[in-house]
């Protein structure tokens, strides 16, 4: 009698021989530190960037827009270099997401200044008639909550104490509100003035929007 009459045996041969095969191909390298690369370029992100990136969620950009460059010759021309495995250390959940209505922002970080963000967010169609990405105009009419910020980085083991937080939300108001902000006029325009001496929604998302993909133009350009 084979073990193909033995339905029971035959049950718990292959439930065992399916778990060493997911031990062996899950498990051990979720712990080896050659899947878990990191780069001493990627930086986590700022408390300011990570209220950006929340916000990113809760306006849900990454439904029209991906954060990864593949390594296809198509988009590395028309976005640059391709992504890595170390940049997304740092995010959790990852956001690469899967549909490009609008186009892929894994390289967005320097490719504008602050204030061209400002007016693009306030409204796409002024600067591209055609855009159908809806305008944020409101983000620059809210208040940029702070209260959980610490909570947030440490819940994520950024490793900053609060005292840094807090540092990091002061250093960015004073930027940003100060007098010499180079993108002062544009962020003045659309935001209310009651408004222009702390730190708005808008703000926050434009931060985080230049953090993408800064660290590894850092790194190209170290080489
Ligand atoms: C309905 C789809 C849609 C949504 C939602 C959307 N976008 Fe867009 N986005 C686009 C399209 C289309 C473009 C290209 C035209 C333009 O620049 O307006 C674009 C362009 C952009 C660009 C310029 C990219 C470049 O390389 O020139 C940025 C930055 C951007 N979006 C950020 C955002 C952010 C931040 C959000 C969420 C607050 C968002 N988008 C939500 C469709 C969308």
């Amino acid at each position: 009698m084979g073990i193909n009459s033995k339905p029971v045996v035959f049950a718990v041969i292959s439930a065992a021989v399916i778990l060493v095969g997911t031990v062996v191909t899950v498990f051990i390298p979720l712990f080896m530190p050659s899947t878990q690369p990191v780069s001493p370029y990627v930086k986590p992100y700022t408390a300011i960037e990570l209220e950006g990136r929340d916000l990113y969620m809760r306006e849900g950009c990454n439904n029209c827009h991906t954060q990864t460059v593949r390594p296809l010759r198509t988009e590395v021309l028309r976005y640059g270099e391709y992504s890595k495995l170390e940049e997304f250390a740092y995010d959790r959940p990852f956001l690469w997401g899967s549909r490009r209505t609008g186009p892929d922002l894994a390289r967005i970080g320097g490719k504008y200044p602050d204030s061209w963000h400002y007016s693009h967010m306030e409204s796409p169609q002024r600067l591209f008639q055609q855009s159908n990405m809806p305008p944020y105009a409101w983000m620059s009419k809210n208040r940029l909550d702070t209260s959980n910020s610490f909570k947030k980085t440490s819940v994520l083991g950024y490793g900053y104490s609060e005292t840094d937080v807090k540092n990091q939300i002061d250093g960015f108001r004073s930027t940003v509100t100060s007098e010499s902000y180079a993108s002062k006029e544009s962020r003045d325009q659309v935001t209310p003035a009651g408004l222009r001496s702390e730190l708005t929604e808008m703000d926050a998302i434009i931060a985080y929007l230049q953090k993408l993909g800064r660290d590894v133009k850092n790194m190209e350009a170290a080489k």
